[in-house]
């Protein structure tokens, strides 16, 4: 098939994966994901990132057939990790001549992940490269998922290649930019995109976001999911609320729940929410939704629930296993309540107490803490701990 053409003389020549189950071995793919690649042609030729290695055999036919003969100058090296240079090493085989344009940081990586060290063009902040009628600049942005990512930027055609940022799941259905397809699928996946993967660089975020304002930006072209043109302030505007940690007014629950009560108390919490006048609240059985669901949804609500039994004198399981995830992504601002249940003795509500003050968030309500089977106290509880948060929320 032709690869699209975004702007003049610039070539999609990314790939989709509809195979992998789990990206980074960890996080579900539904609807897949793309490893977006773009091929510039100008006096010189030049291609921005590479694809996962499984699908390099296709990748390195999409370049040919744009190439068309012509010999491959440079391969600009936005991010490093293997889901972008995993086809690094087959290209160098394929055009041994390519000029590989990276930073330090990069070329230590490259070196360790392929082993190569020479035909390497060096760059810095605001450098610039000139490859005929164009000439690229460069931005780092340190952190926006690993310590080596920069932007490159076309002021010829307002173009941002910006690895990473503003990326999502999702594999590209037919079209490429966001103009030719229906894109509100992608608006929850980028969400969970966001916490998942970049959740816990808000601070470096911001910082890329302040270097780019500046710039006049007409197309963004990232690594995963469509090319950003109409809704391209609305994805700026994501990554900003998200790296700001600022939430929607709305509340997560998550639970655990080994034969049901703690899970009644969860409901008698979100009925209270609910008769309180809060509409947004996501409710998840943590053995049940996939953390990189809640994470999503503990990033997108400025509220969130936690309810756990006591389970060997611990947390149960996979509320420790969330509530880790959550304090790696050195989540901030967010109004928590929290709640438990035990048979014989309690502590998952003591521990739920100490996480809370290691995140340093404001705790609202009451805590509740259950004893075996609920009773009209414990109920009534729990419709306190949602009645509280419901005003705290409503006077936020
Ligand atoms: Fe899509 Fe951080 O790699």
């Amino acid at each position: 098939m032709k690869p699209k053409e975004i702007t003049n003389n610039l070539f999609y020549v990314g790939v989709n994966d509809r195979q992998k189950e789990l990206f980074e071995n960890l996080w579900p793919l539904p609807s897949g994901v793309s490893y977006n690649s773009y091929l510039l042609l100008d006096d010189k030729t030049v291609l921005i990132d590479t694809v996962d290695v499984c699908y390099s055999d296709l990748f390195l036919k999409k370049i040919a057939g744009v190439l068309n003969g012509r010999p491959l100058d440079y391969l600009v090296v936005g991010h490093m990790e293997p889901d972008h240079s995993g086809s690094i090493r087959l290209l160098r085989r394929q055009y041994p001549d390519v000029q590989i344009v990276g930073n330090s940081k990069t070329f230590g990586m490259l070196e360790g992940y392929h082993g190569i060290t020479s035909g390497l063009h060096e760059v810095k902040e605001g450098d610039t490269l000139s490859i005929g009628s164009r000439e690229l600049r460069f931005y780092m942005a340190p952190m926006v998922h690993w310590p080596e990512v920069m932007f490159t930027y076309d002021p010829k055609e307002k173009v941002l290649f910006s690895a990473d940022a503003f990326g999502t799941y999702g594999a590209l259905n037919g079209g490429v930019i966001d103009t030719e397809q229906n894109v509100a699928p992608f608006a929850d996946e980028m969400i969970r995109y966001y916490a998942n993967i970049v959740g816990k660089y808000g601070s470096p975020v911001q910082k890329a976001l302040q270097k780019l304002a500046g710039l006049d930006i007409q197309t963004i072209c990232s690594t995963h999911g469509p090319v950003w043109r109409e809704h391209l302030a609305d994805a700026v505007s994501v990554y900003d609320r998200l790296s700001r940690y600022e939430g929607e007014n709305g509340v997560t629950i998550a639970y655990g729940s080994m034969y049901g009560h703690t899970e009644q108390m969860a409901e008698a919490i979100a009925g209270s929410l609910a008769e309180n006048g809060i509409k947004n609240i996501a409710m998840h059985n943590v053995s049940k939704t996939h953390a990189s669901y809640i994470l999503r949804d503990v990033f997108r609500y400025k509220s969130l629930i936690v309810g756990s039994p006591t389970y060997s004198n611990q947390l149960f399981p996979e509320i420790e296993s969330l509530l880790n995830k959550i304090e790696i992504r050195e989540v901030k601002k967010r109004l928590f309540g929290y709640f438990g249940s035990f048979t014989w003795a309690g502590a998952s509500v003591k521990r739920l107490a100490a996480f809370a003050e290691r995140m340093n968030w404001e705790i609202v309500g009451i805590p509740v803490e259950q004893k075996q089977s609920g009773t009209a106290d414990t109920y009534e509880a729990c419709l306190n701990l949602g009645k509280t948060m419901a005003d705290k929320l409503k006077e936020a």
